[in-house]
């Protein structure tokens, strides 16, 4: 089995006329690399998701504790230095908190921490592959403990409903 490997189809008809294009080589598009966390949904906002499960395409979720925020490690008094300090800023974080509260919460329940939970909120989504950037051996074994178990169905959309509750935050953006 092969197919094309696509970094940022970003937008639903970028997916869809690139998919088509290669139809017609005979190439299949086996996947689509995307920024995907449960702090930045927009695939599963723009279409870009469904079109993914649709056609038959994985869709690659990089960025997917967004940067480390997601592990819980920043808190409106320890807020990210340099870059990651512009998106993720102490307003933000202080949005954040109920729901990094409830995924600690839910982590404690199943032994797992924050960033497990939240690589495998986006695994239960179905049809997504996490991409964890790790600094160290520890966060890579820190990564191996979120496969092998899900979330409950009701955990994962009160996650979700949480996280759509952070309204007014500018996060990174991806032009489609
Ligand atoms: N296709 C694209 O356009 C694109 C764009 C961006 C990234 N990517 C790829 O996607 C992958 C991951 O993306 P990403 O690095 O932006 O984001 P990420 O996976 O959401 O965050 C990774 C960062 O979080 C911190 N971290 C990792 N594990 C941790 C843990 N257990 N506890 C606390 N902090 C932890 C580390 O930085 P610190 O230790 O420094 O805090 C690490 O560099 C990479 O392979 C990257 O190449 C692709």
């Amino acid at each position: 089995m092969y197919g094309m490997v696509w970094y940022g189809l970003t937008s639903e008809k970028r997916l869809r006329d690139a998919h088509a294009r290669l139809k017609k080589r005979g190439v299949p598009l086996a996947v689509n690399q995307v920024n995907y966390s449960l702090i930045y949904r927009t695939p599963e906002e723009n279409g870009v998701k469904a079109a993914c499960d649709e056609l038959g395409v994985t869709l690659i979720a990089y960025s997917p504790i967004a940067q480390g925020v997601l592990s819980g490690k920043y808190t409106p008094e320890n807020p990210p230095t340099g870059p990651r300090g512009n998106t993720y800023t102490p307003e933000f974080l202080t949005k954040l908190q109920p729901l990094m509260n409830r995924i600690k919460e839910i982590g404690v329940s199943y032994g797992k921490n924050p960033t497990q939970v939240s690589l495998n909120w986006l695994t239960c989504q179905g049809n997504v592959v996490p991409i964890p950037g790790a600094k160290n051996a520890g966060q890579a074994m820190e990564f191996a403990g979120a496969l092998g178990w899900s979330l409950a169905a009701d955990e994962v959309e009160e996650l979700r409903t949480l996280a759509r509750e952070i309204k007014g935050i500018k996060m990174p953006i991806e032009e489609s």
